[in-house]
């Protein structure tokens, strides 16, 4: 039996790819392993967002390299192969810095991999295409059991590509212009996903409420519209979407919020920044306040949603006061959970062009004390959640016997012991106690006996 290792890096997406081309190589008769030493075929889905990101690639691919040594040496051949952002951004050039690397495959051509594949065993090949051709129409459905086997919360890309420009940002280049899956075609793989048991279901785009998708009535549909759909499949009961740009969240999105019982109330909105001269040379789109403004739209709509949130410090000629603009920001809105970033220039962007580079020392300061502001706003929100009682969605086992592990609307991650449920069970659970990265509670219902 062939085998394949296929190991994902950066964003959900890529986490999703990785999956498809699972998929694909299970065609084709290759099964997963969870470690590359006794894959056939080792596969590293790359993320080009920031440099440490793509360098970890090559630190990687040079032990691969020795690898696929030790095996020739056993009489062994090893096939390795580049997909995602890195190979699509830097192509050839990853083969002639590894030149153990077999094949270099860009996001849009993974229903190729086997007619690749092939090729690449009489010579190394690079194909990077953004062919307009739909790569969805070639992949193939998952089997119900590699369903199954991933769990009963699942990702579905829904829209690929970026037309926004941000000044910092690869994906316009890396993945493309915007692109929106058809209806028809998003539902049947929900359908599909359903029958296998998946009840929880992340809708994912790099600018996903831009959505806008061909619907089966010949019309185009937006988000909210193709969340509404998903909501009448069988069996889905959370619905969830990432990443959202601020200015594509129109008032039907938000009134979901309120209507549809399956739209969790949880939303990953970044900002990026709260200066409005540093959002202006990020080519943002939206100011400060605007930002501000629409969150106070979105609680009015779901008072009790949690919100999540990018941010990137030292931007080239962030000031102090810029930098301060962003704290005020993160105190006024209080994300439940954000991630931030030091600025790294990319190559081909318009900010790695500006003068005003940030010095690595400020850069560390400010990354300090903003993920300390945010983390004391993650605790508040965990602790908040203490006496109360929410649905779980039991995902997985927890570390020790008897315990189970789930996720709360919100997101939050909940350990309970119960003997009595199991994984994908929705059961009510009153929190006791709020650690550091989990939250733990008791179920109050018998199985059985949930809505
Ligand atoms: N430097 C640092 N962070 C970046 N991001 C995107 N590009 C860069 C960059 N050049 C961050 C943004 C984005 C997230 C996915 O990664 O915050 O929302
Ligand atoms: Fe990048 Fe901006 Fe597009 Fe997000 S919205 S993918 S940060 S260009």
């Amino acid at each position: 039996m062939k085998k394949v290792h296929i190991k994902s890096y950066g964003c959900q997406m890529n986490v999703y790819d990785g999956q498809r081309m699972a998929d694909v190589l299970g065609q084709e008769g290759y099964v997963e392993t969870a470690t590359p030493d006794d894959a056939d075929l080792i596969l590293l889905n790359t993320c080009h967002i920031r440099e440490r990101a793509a360098h970890k690639v090559y630190t990687e691919l040079g032990k691969l390299r020795d690898l696929k040594r030790e095996r020739k040496a056993d009489g062994r051949e090893t096939t390795l192969v580049v997909a995602g952002c890195v190979a699509q951004a830097e192509g050839a050039e990853i083969q002639r810095r590894q030149p153990a690397v077999d094949l270099v495959i860009g996001p849009q051509t993974y229903h190729r991999l086997p007619e690749l594949l092939a090729q690449a065993k009489s010579g190394r090949i690079v194909d990077t295409d953004l062919p307009p051709e739909d790569k969805f129409d070639h992949l193939p459905a998952p089997k119900l059991a590699a369903i199954v086997a991933r769990g009963v919360s699942a990702f579905v890309t829904v829209q690929e590509g970026c037309d926004k420009f941000c000044a910092f940002c690869v994906v316009p280049y890396t993945r493309g212009a915007e692109f929106s899956r058809p209806v028809a075609q998003v539902i049947a793989e929900v359908e599909r996903l359903a029958q296998a048991g998946v009840q929880d279901v992340s809708l994912l785009g790099q600018n996903v409420n831009a959505y806008h998708g061909d619907g089966p009535d010949g019309r185009v549909w937006t988000l909210a519209r193709l969340m509404r759909r998903i909501a009448e499949v069988p069996g889905v009961a959370r619905i969830r979407y990432t990443t959202s740009h601020p200015r594509d969240m129109d008032e039907d999105l938000i009134a979901l919020h309120r209507e549809l019982p399956q739209a969790m109330p949880f939303l990953h909105l970044p900002v990026q920044a709260g200066s409005d001269r540093i959002l202006a040379a990020m080519n943002r789109k939206h100011t400060g306040d605007e930002y501000r403004r629409l969150i106070d739209k979105i609680r009015a709509a779901r008072p009790d949603i949690a919100l999540s949130s990018d941010f990137i410090v030292g931007f080239p000629g962030e000031s102090d006061a810029d930098f301060e603009e962003t704290l005020r920001l993160i105190a006024d809105v209080r994300f439940a959970s954000a991630y931030s970033f030091k600025y790294s220039p990319r190559p081909g962007t318009p900010a790695a062009e500006l003068s005003e580079q940030v010095p690595p020392t400020v850069m560390d300061e400010r990354l300090y004390r903003l993920q300390t502001l945010v983390e004391q706003h993650r605790q508040e929100f965990n602790h908040a959640m203490v006496g109360r009682t929410v649905e779980i969605l039991i995902e997985r086992n927890g570390r020790h016997s008897g315990q189970l592990a789930g996720k709360t609307p919100y997101m939050q991650a909940v350990q309970i012991e119960s003997a009595a449920h199991r994984i994908g069970d929705r059961v009510m659970v009153q929190i006791e106690r709020a650690g550091s990265n989990s939250l733990f509670g008791r179920a109050v219902e018998q199985p059985g006996l949930a809505a």
